[in-house]
């Protein structure tokens, strides 16, 4: 029989980890505390205690304890797979705002928030610039009387919809984009990060420009905002200076009065209140994992987080690779370097996160670089020059198309025989569901196009600077 592993959390993550478990002979069991998740199934198992086993050292074995219907039950498992989430405890930094205890209306996170309807006529004051504030507000820029977003540093605004009508990620998240960014001098990197990222209007123009602009940070997609913003149905701030019994002053002075609810669209802080704070917490009050996966200083290896990172990329196949990856560490097929070595990655990594994505964002992480880096440690990272060599029209797909999540089943464990033609036939696929009433012939987007662009300019100058001297 399988080693028992057990799953906390049934979203995303959790089902990866089922499936990688199965995969691999080994037998899952998933505790997921809400009652129905999309209405599949019902659990309702809070895990409220997981503790080493007495014998830990030597067996890596965990307790794991979990309540359900207010009874509680303890059973012991090979290993754990924290899939619980980071979206699951809301920030409120009601301290970040003074006068905020005076102010008479509604106030609460954007967790709560459910639907437009009941802020028919109302003034909403919606607190902070990212994809929820944001969803929120354009979504009540049609019912309520008047909407503010306040923002403290800024954000850039994305459409989904990118060149051609391909979605964003197609067209920016390549291994060619990836490799430039890696290794151009970091002033031509950021200079046409910040090109491309105004692309589809100046953000200084809408308010809505990063104060560190060349910073990595999660960028927001909407396109309604811009609109909302240009149409006037919306309106954006800078930070609240102070909160009044009515009104919030803004810290450029500007005065935003009566207001019926303020909502905090500020985030999410983790936390992890089944698991004792010295496993994984352990420097200034972060999480400490290797590759955002595994405690490394555990005697065994039988416990990872699945889950903890935010990348520009799609969630489920890092969760996926995650999984894997995790899978095969527990079952014993893959080892992990020794605890300095992690902890000198780790460092290594905390330093390169605070360049690129700023402090408030050390679970940020790059996306390619970080699958790859997942993927070799099973195997299944996609060799670049030998493609190029054996198959050059698959690796120009590979390299400067979009990073499909079927780059990491060419090769290795879980390779699957459809990936080829599933990466050949991804452009066509995309606008399939599009293309309901039949009009010309699909254009697929010339992938080099932008950086032809890019280098063309500079060597024309550089042709005509020599023509006339
Ligand atoms: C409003 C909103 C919109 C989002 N939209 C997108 C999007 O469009 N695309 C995208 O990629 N990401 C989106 N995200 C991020 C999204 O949360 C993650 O991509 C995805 O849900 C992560 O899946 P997960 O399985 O790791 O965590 P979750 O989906 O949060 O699942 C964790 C599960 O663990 C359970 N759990 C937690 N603690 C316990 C416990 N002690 N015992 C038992 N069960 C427990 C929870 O009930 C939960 O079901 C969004 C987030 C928010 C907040
Ligand atoms: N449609 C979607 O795809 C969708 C929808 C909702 C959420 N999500 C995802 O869910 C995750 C959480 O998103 P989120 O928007 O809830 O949170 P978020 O991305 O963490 O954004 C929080 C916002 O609140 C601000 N903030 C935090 N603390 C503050 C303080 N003390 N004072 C002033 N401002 C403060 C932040 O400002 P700073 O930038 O200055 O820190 C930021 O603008 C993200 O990964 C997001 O992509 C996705």
């Amino acid at each position: 029989m399988g080693k028992r592993v057990a799953i906390i959390g049934a979203g995303v993550s959790g089902l990866a980890s089922i499936r990688s478990c199965l995969e691999e002979g080994l037998e899952p069991t998933c505790f997921e505390k809400s009652e129905d998740i999309g209405g599949l199934w019902k659990f309702s198992t809070l895990v409220s205690g997981i503790n080493k086993h007495p014998d830990f050292s030597i067996t890596g074995q965990w307790d794991v304890t979990t309540e359900r219907n207010g009874k509680k039950e303890s059973a012991i498992f090979d290993a754990v797979l924290i899939c619980s989430g980071h979206h699951v405890y809301p920030n409120l930094p009601k301290e970040s705002f003074p006068g905020l205890k005076l102010f008479k209306g509604k106030c609460f996170h954007s967790q709560e928030y459910k639907e437009p309807g009941i802020f028919k006529g109302k003034r909403v004051l919606v607190l902070g610039l990212g994809n929820s504030g944001c969803d929120i507000a354009t979504e009540l820029s049609h019912t309520a009387e008047q909407v503010m977003i306040s923002s403290r540093s800024g954000s850039w605004v994305m459409s989904r919809v990118w060149d051609d009508g391909y979605p964003w990620d197609m067209l920016f998240i390549t291994r060619f984009e990836t490799f430039l960014k890696n290794n151009l001098p970091t002033a031509i990197s950021d200079w046409w990060y910040i090109k491309q990222m105004n692309a589809r209007f100046k953000h200084e123009n809408y308010g809505l420009m990063p104060l560190n602009r060349a910073l990595r940070k999660e960028p927001v997609f909407n396109d309604e905002l811009p609109a909302c913003i240009l149409c006037g149905t919306l309106s954006i701030k800078p930070n609240v200076r102070e909160f009044t019994e009515t009104s919030a002053i803004f810290e450029d002075g500007t005065v935003f009065e009566a207001i019926d609810c303020v909502i905090f669209a500020t985030g999410y802080s983790y936390d992890y209140p089944f698991l004792d704070e010295s496993i994984i917490k352990s420097k200034n009050n972060e999480v400490i994992l290797f590759k955002g996966i595994f405690p490394p200083k555990l005697e065994k290896p039988t416990m990872a987080v699945i889950g903890f990172v935010q990348s520009l990329g799609a969630t489920i196949p890092t969760v996926d690779l995650q999984a894997r990856w995790a899978v095969r560490v527990i079952k014993g097929t893959c080892t992990l370097p020794s605890v300095t070595d992690m902890m000198d990655d780790i460092d290594k990594k905390r330093g390169k996160k605070l360049k690129w994505f700023g402090t408030s964002k050390t679970v940020q992480t790059d996306y390619i670089t970080y699958m790859d880096e997942l993927a070799s440690f099973i195997g299944a990272k996609p060799n670049i020059p030998w493609l190029f060599l054996t198959d050059p029209k698959l690796a120009v797909e590979v390299f400067f198309g979009p990073c499909s999540p079927y780059q990491f089943r060419l090769v290795g464990p879980g390779k699957w025989p459809g990936a080829r033609n599933a990466i050949l036939t991804q452009w066509d696929r995309t606008l399939k569901p599009t293309k309901t009433r039949a009009v010309g012939n699909p254009q697929k987007p010339c992938l080099l196009c932008r950086w032809v662009r890019l280098f063309v300019l500079p060597v024309l100058f550089i042709a005509v600077f020599f023509a006339l001297i």
